[in-house]
């Protein structure tokens, strides 16, 4: 026991020297403030107290925070709370590996409603399922939680029973059925369902409509005939009553015509699509006219005609296109594959009926042209330009040194003597902020671009050691291609035109590896290397582990940073489409 203790004891002993030798070169807060950095305020002062918990049982007397539900995945552990903006997360979790991310935005619910109930012809249901599907992954995609509701939930609404149904026009009848289902859910936001959101994230309307609704109005869009309502429960029941009791109610179409104009308030916008019949017959006749002979074909056009314009609409918005965020590209070549494919698919024009058309909210588009993709430019930092979107892949430390030392022979002392501290942050944040601030200094700025408001919407981020390390065509799973269609809010090709092309050419020189293919697959072989290392649970790899994390603190906490946050998307996405089942419209 006491042997044991004192090896302990002494194991401590040099660790905290190691770690002390580490931290001395870093430069102290008071240099960094005194160089102006609007940031310097979030660098932690002492350092040391840090470390008590970092490798050792000695706890501290400050608590853990409580963990919250649904807060891992795999390896990952976050903790959502306001003080993410913070360069450590674990001087807020007291754990090593538990991140502090953004508190989730809270998805305020849209629904709409479908008669599953009425007669269809032949293959009209499933194109209804994929109109809905791509409606629900246009909402999600935007911030909201899109929920479908039925007749049943209509039903449901005490109003129901008191409702005389036979005499009224057959649209009324609908449109009280609709909002009796409205009515009997929480205060949010009813939408037709052929009402797309159509525009960037920021769009005026959307942040409108994500931050409520007004208590003593429905709000409805002008020009948009009873496309879209938003209101709190209280008032969407009140004007389901004041609609049945006026006289007119024999012979009106909608409840809107029914209640007094006061109780809306109109706003206007550029930002949402209708696809309503009148406006598919005077723009894309087509289709109309698809639908008017096959309904199940038709819809099914149109479900392809939106989900182009989606996309347009998203090409429209990063009009300068993608970088693709990759410091040392030279040695690191493979790990920019999987953002490199992303990108292509995403520039990859959508399949479509109609490929010239532009969405009904904006006919000035330029429609994608699919000789002329949109640009991808590899940077090596990122330069937050607002017309273009960033993607990047984060590299473990660990598997960023055995890169750029192009062997995976990598000991305690060559990290110390050989290599830079938080070499890949450095790199990626000069474009912003400049080469002088230290790693420390440049967390906070970095999770901003990841998770912030305003870069929230305009980059993504992955660590490259959750992705397959391929050829640059098989670099993303299909399961992440599915997940990122929730993130985009359309379908995302899943093939480019030069794919066709390198197939044949493949064909035509086979086995020979160029110097540069040679470069790559001795690349794959490192990253796979590092990947098990990572995961490994002997003591030589996590002792070599531990070093790469602490010479390179920074790169560690940006590393962990975006592992729980795409982590935590898709434990969100989960668990609403769990939630969703109960619904009988989904
Ligand atoms: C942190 O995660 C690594 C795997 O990435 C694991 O080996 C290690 O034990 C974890 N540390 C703590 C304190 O949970
Ligand atoms: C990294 O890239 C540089 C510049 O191209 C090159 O000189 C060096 O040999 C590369 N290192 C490895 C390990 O490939
Ligand atoms: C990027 O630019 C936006 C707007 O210009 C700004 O608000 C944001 O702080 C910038 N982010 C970084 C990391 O520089
Ligand atoms: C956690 O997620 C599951 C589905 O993945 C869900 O059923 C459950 O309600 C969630 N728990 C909480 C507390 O949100």
């Amino acid at each position: 026991m006491i042997s044991h203790r004192s090896t302990r004891l002494f194991g401590a002993v040099v660790f905290i020297v190691i770690l002390f030798l580490i931290l001395s070169s870093s430069p102290s807060p008071a240099a960094l403030q005194s160089k102006g950095s609007s940031y310097a305020k979030y660098v932690p002062k002492p350092k040391l107290p840090k470390f008590d918990n970092f490798r050792f049982g000695f706890r501290p007397a400050a608590h853990k925070p409580a963990e919250q539900p649904n807060s891992s995945s795999g390896e990952s552990k976050w903790y959502s709370d306001w003080k993410w903006m913070n360069p450590f997360s674990s001087s807020i979790t007291l754990e090593e590996n538990r991140s502090v991310l953004p508190p989730l935005r809270s998805r305020r619910p849209v629904y709409t409603y479908y008669d599953s109930t009425t007669t269809k012809q032949d293959g009209e249901v499933e194109a209804d399922r994929q109109l809905l599907l791509a409606w629900r992954r246009a909402w999600f995609a935007q911030g909201f939680r899109p929920v479908v509701l039925g007749p049943s939930e209509a039903m449901n609404n005490p109003l129901y029973k008191t409702f005389h149904r036979d005499t009224l026009e057959p649209e009324l009848h609908t449109d009280f059925l609709k909002w009796m289902a409205w009515g009997t859910m929480n205060s949010g936001i009813f939408v037709d369902w052929m009402c797309f959101p159509m525009a960037h994230y920021d769009d005026n309307i959307l942040a409108y409509l994500r931050r409520g609704s007004d208590p003593t109005h429905i709000t409805r869009l002008e020009g948009f005939d009873g496309a879209l309502f938003s209101a709190e429960r209280a008032q969407i029941n009140k004007a389901i009553k004041v609609a049945s009791q006026n006289e007119a109610v024999q012979k009106a179409k909608t409840i809107q015509e029914l209640v007094p104009e006061e109780t809306f308030l109109a706003e206007r916008t550029k930002g949402m699509a209708h696809y309503n019949l009148a406006t598919i017959k005077s723009r894309y006749r087509d289709v109309a006219v698809q639908i008017e002979e096959a309904p199940g074909e038709g819809k099914h056009a149109l479900a392809k005609l939106i989900n182009a314009h989606l996309q347009l609409t998203f090409h429209g918005t990063f009009s300068s296109g993608f970088e693709i965020i990759q410091p040392y590209l030279e040695n690191t070549t493979a790990f920019a594959n999987p953002a490199l494919r992303l990108g292509a698919l995403l520039a990859e024009c959508a399949e479509s009926p109609l490929p010239s058309s532009c969405p009904p909210n904006n006919g000035w588009c330029s429609p994608c042209k699919s000789g002329r993709p949109m640009k991808i430019t590899q940077n090596t930092g990122y330069t937050n330009e607002s017309a273009t979107f960033a993607i990047g892949v984060l590299p473990h430390p660990y598997t960023l040194i055995s890169l750029l030392k192009g062997s995976s022979d990598v000991t305690v002392p060559y990290i110390r003597r050989e290599t830079g501290r938080d070499s890949w942050l450095l790199e990626a944040t000069k474009p912003t902020l400049g080469g002088e601030v230290d790693g420390t200094a440049r967390v906070v700025p970095f999770k901003d671009a990841v998770a912030g408001e305003y870069g929230a919407s305009r980059t993504l981020w992955f660590t490259g050691e959750d992705l397959p390390a391929k050829d640059v065509k098989d670099s993303l799973s299909s399961s992440l291609i599915d997940d990122m269609e929730w993130h985009f809010g359309f379908l995302i090709p899943r093939k480019t035109q030069a794919d066709e092309k390198e197939t044949s050419d493949e064909k035509a020189k086979q086995n020979v590896l160029t110097p540069e293919q040679e470069k790559l697959q001795k690349e794959f072989g490192l990253i796979d290397e590092a990947r098990t290392l990572l995961k490994s649970k002997k003591k030589e790899h996590k002792a070599i582990r531990d070093v790469a994390e602490a010479w390179n603190l920074a790169d560690s906490e940006v590393w962990r940073f975006v592992r729980a946050y795409r982590a935590r998307s898709v434990v969100e996405r989960n668990e609403w489409q769990e939630k969703e089942k109960g619904y009988s419209g989904s």
